[in-house]
């Protein structure tokens, strides 16, 4: 158990669990709670967590090097968890230090504790909004401050699609994002599917709403390829998240409850 409280912010509720600290346990993590524990297990119990959570992150660190290589310095992570293990900036900045990230989270605790962690790090900022009010990211002081929407930008959209509910809108509130965008920019997704393995799906919405808790939205191969609009996949397309761009023999063929994809503004 974490008993250290150095990371903690003053504010953090440690019996209220938290998806961002949950999300950090299966990990493999240090910033986590007794509650956010429980709640990890309660998911473990109906669905392979550990692996779809080890299986984003390995992504997410196979496409931020491949954004960078594309040329892109500014990344706009939306639903970012904890900037921990290995999150955009520690990437990112390895590749090109005056790379700019500003991590966006809806939960004031993974914020406060993510200021705290971010406190040294130039070129770095994590914001506390609702992803699905694009207006309050765009125009937030910190993204302003090191976003310039002139420029190529890279919309991160890794393991946060399955929170937004369909009468959230979340296909207008992406193109809203996409249309801020200027010509050369990315969006990266990673999103939980029903195609993969239906049963295990049906039993995880079951089990949030017999918790009373808001229930995760997986979504079919059409659905999430409308969240990049008219943007250009590039090549592998959307795939399994091990098939894409595979480096390592943990990636590979096998299929996944996670669609990933990235696509380029022309
Ligand atoms: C599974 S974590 C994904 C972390 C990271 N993007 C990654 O791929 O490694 C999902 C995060 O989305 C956040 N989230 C959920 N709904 C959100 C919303 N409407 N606005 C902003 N963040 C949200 C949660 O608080 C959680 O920290």
């Amino acid at each position: 158990m974490t008993t250290t409280t150095q990371w903690m912010a003053q504010d953090i509720d440690p019996n209220e669990p938290s998806a961002a600290r949950a999300y950090d346990y299966l990990l493999g993590g240090q910033h986590h709670f007794e509650a956010d524990r429980r709640l990890a297990e309660q998911v473990l119990t109906v669905l392979p967590a550990r692996t779809m959570s080890r299986q984003n992150r390995d992504y997410l660190h196979r496409v931020v090097p491949f954004l960078i290589g594309e040329g892109i310095t500014q990344f706009l992570d939306l639903g970012s968890g904890l900037p921990t293990l290995g999150n955009v900036h520690e990437v990112a900045h390895r590749a090109d230090p005056t790379s700019r990230i500003v991590y966006v989270d809806i939960e004031p605790a993974a914020v406060a504790h993510g200021r705290r962690l971010l406190a040294d790090t130039a070129n770095a900022a994590i914001i506390q909004a609702d992803i699905r009010r694009p207006e309050t990211v765009l125009d937030a002081a910190e993204t302003r401050e090191l976003i310039d929407f002139s420029r190529p930008v890279a919309l991160l959209m890794l393991g946060v699609t399955q929170f937004l509910h369909d009468e959230d809108q979340p296909w207008e509130v992406t193109a809203r994002y996409r249309e801020a965008l200027a010509s050369g920019s990315y969006l990266a997704l990673a999103s939980f599917t029903w195609d993969n393995d239906p049963e295990t799906m049906r039993k995880t919405i079951a089990m949030f709403k017999d918790s009373g808790r808001s229930p995760i939205v997986p979504r079919t191969r059409e659905e999430v390829l409308r969240f990049l609009g008219d943007f250009e996949l590039v090549e592998p397309g959307l795939v399994y998240a091990p098939q894409w761009r595979p480096q390592t023999p943990s990636d590979g063929p096998a299929p996944s409850n996670l669609y990933v994809g990235v696509a380029r503004k022309p």
